[in-house]
């Protein structure tokens, strides 16, 4: 099945190109608050921060078709011994914009992982009280959704062409409300300064909550994770993503870079780039 990709260039504080109830599901991971990835500064203050999450989430509302979904990777941040706290404020948010708060899941990473994030540290260099600074494992993936999904709305074969396959869900543990992830090193090659997810994650929210030939929207593309699962699974593609400079990285990772991608069925897929002109809602090179 011939699938089409469209990237937009700019600030998804705005999604102008996308008409009303035009997307069937959402999954994102939106920028730290200050994180050492995304632009340093970028927010100058938290309350700018859920000011861009706002938008987001009432253009989100708006284009998502009724009964669909919107999956959030994101969680709280620690600066400077405060915790900001980002999943609260994201939930309120998506909640304040109409939508139900309809799940949970904690993203579990492997213990492997606190090599390279490591604060519980300070106490065993001081093993007195005071010094206790955990180290973080998990992350959030929220999950809301727009109104009632109509089941009678999906064709008989659309439904039988995107079955979820009941062995895969027993055998990794989908059914749990912890999902236990290998996470991105940092430094790989495609997805060097960007906090990209790993692929496993849109991979199952494709699975869990789109049918094929619908189209799957990610507005903080990144590297393009999302549209990359979205293309192997048979459905449509909108990224987001305010960085010009990520362009080469997401062509490439989608496989339209002119290299060989054997994982791609069907070579009649098209990737449209959207520039958008300079302004208010703009890209930033
Ligand atoms: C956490 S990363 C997403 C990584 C992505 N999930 C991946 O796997 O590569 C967030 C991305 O959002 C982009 N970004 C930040 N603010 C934005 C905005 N207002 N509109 C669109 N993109 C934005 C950043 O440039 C960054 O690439």
């Amino acid at each position: 099945m011939a699938t089409t990709h469209k990237l937009i260039l700019g600030n998804c504080m705005s999604m102008e190109e996308i008409p009303d109830g035009s997307v069937h599901l959402m999954v994102t991971s939106p920028p730290y608050f200050n994180a050492p990835f995304d632009y340093k500064g970028l927010f100058k203050t938290y309350g700018q921060y859920l000011g861009v999450l706002r938008n987001f989430a009432q253009e989100t509302f708006r284009v998502l078709q009724n009964g669909r979904i919107a999956v959030l990777n994101i969680d709280d941040m620690l600066i400077d011994g405060e915790k900001f706290p980002i999943v609260a404020d994201a939930t309120k948010i998506f909640q304040e914009a109409g939508f139900r708060y309809r799940d949970r899941i904690i993203w579990k990473k492997p213990d492997g992982y606190l090599r390279i994030s490591r604060r519980s540290g300070v106490i065993l260099q001081n093993p007195y009280p005071m010094y206790f600074y955990p180290d973080n494992l998990l992350e959030n993936i929220i999950i809301f959704q727009k109104g009632k999904f109509d089941y009678h709305s999906i064709s008989k074969d659309v439904r039988e062409k995107s079955k979820v396959d009941t062995k895969e869900i027993q055998k990794n543990k989908w059914y749990m409300t912890l999902w236990e992830m290998n996470n991105v090193m940092p430094g790989s090659p495609l997805e060097k300064g960007i906090a990209a997810f790993p692929e496993e994650l849109p991979y199952r929210a494709i699975k869990l909550f789109s049918y094929k030939g619908e189209t799957v929207l990610d507005p903080f593309a990144g590297s393009g994770t999302t549209m990359k699962k979205a293309r192997e699974l048979e459905r449509n593609s909108i990224g987001i993503e305010i960085k010009k400079s990520l362009v080469p990285v997401i062509k490439k990772k989608l496989g339209f870079d002119g290299g060989q991608n054997t994982f791609f069925t069907d070579q009649n897929d098209k990737l449209e780039i959207i520039n958008r002109k300079a302004g208010k809602y703009g890209h930033i090179s």
